[in-house]
């Protein structure tokens, strides 16, 4: 069955953002001019999907109101005769079709994807996006996961290979490798020592979850801090099942980190189409 349901949870709390995420969720922070969530979802209809499950929380209100027609604002534009602006506009809200459903406590990814899983067909694979990793790519890389698992036919994580001094902050594959960019895994293990990591490559937050999955997730208990996690859930599932880990082509950004998210602030704003000459000469006047 094709793949055309994605899921994309944006119910944290975003405590690293703090307190820029106090009273807005940190996926409607901008990479210039656009929220992180937009290019998020943008990836998504580039590969193909057609439906998109938010899974949000009280604080993530604006999420709701990026993706829906804002036809006052419309309306205010087309007396100033500003059509360019209502075709940008209209645009996002037929990026896909929208579903929000909430999640009544921040209990985990895997609580969160759980909180989505009425909407599931019980047979049908989706793409799941976590809503702060911006990734460019030639091929959307979503899509690059997809095709793995036509190829394959198990559940595909997104993996990048990370320097060993952060490998700390990451979920970490062990596997073999069955062809050039993909990964049979046999274990995954979270923020390990650096001595202690079975591998470099670390999981990204992008991945094609099958029935098999799916259908562990109600049964996942809490872990120690009460929380329900995606990664305890592939974990419980390679005792039985094959689980893939694709290196896809493409540079990632973590934007929910503040570092990356001011590394990708600066090379999105160089590459931006109207902007990115004058702050390249800014940035050049800077005596770093
Ligand atoms: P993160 O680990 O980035 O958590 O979640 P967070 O709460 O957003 O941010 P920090 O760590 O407190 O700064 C990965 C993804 O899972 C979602 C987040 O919104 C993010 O897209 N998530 C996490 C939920 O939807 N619900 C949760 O209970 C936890």
């Amino acid at each position: 069955m094709k793949i055309t349901k994605a899921i994309i949870p944006v119910g944290g709390l975003g405590t690293r953002f703090l307190p820029a995420t106090k009273a807005q969720p940190k996926e409607m922070l901008t990479l210039v001019d656009k929220p992180i969530i937009q290019y998020i979802v943008e990836e998504a209809q580039e590969a193909g999907i057609k439906d998109i499950i938010f899974v949000t929380s009280f604080s993530k209100r604006s999420i709701e109101d990026h993706f829906d027609r804002n036809f006052e604002l419309e309306f205010r534009l087309a007396q100033k005769n500003r059509k360019a602006e209502i075709e940008q506009l209209k645009k996002i809200n037929k990026l896909a079709r929208f579903a929000f459903v909430r999640q009544s406590e921040p209990l985990g990814d895997g609580h969160a994807i759980l909180s989505a899983l009425p909407f599931v067909e019980n047979d049908e694979a989706v793409a799941v996006f976590f809503g702060d990793d911006v990734i460019t790519a030639d091929q959307p890389v979503i899509k690059q996961l997809i095709n793995n698992y036509e190829q394959y036919g198990n559940p595909v994580i997104g993996l990048r290979s990370v320097p060993k001094k952060e490998i700390s902050r990451y979920g970490v594959i062990a596997g073999v490798k069955i062809d050039q960019k993909t990964w049979d895994i046999s274990q995954l293990v979270e923020k390990p020592e650096p001595d202690k990591a079975p591998s470099n490559l670390a999981v990204v937050g992008r991945y094609i979850l099958t029935n098999q999955v799916l259908s562990m997730i109600k049964n996942q208990k809490p872990d120690k801090s009460g929380e329900i996690r995606l990664a305890d859930i592939l974990s419980n599932y390679l005792k039985k099942g094959k689980l893939h880990g694709l290196q896809f082509d493409g540079q990632l950004y973590d934007c929910g980190n503040k570092l990356d998210f001011l590394i990708a602030q600066v090379e999105f704003g160089l590459k931006h189409q109207d902007l990115g000459r004058q702050f390249r000469d800014h940035l050049k006047k800077l005596r770093l």
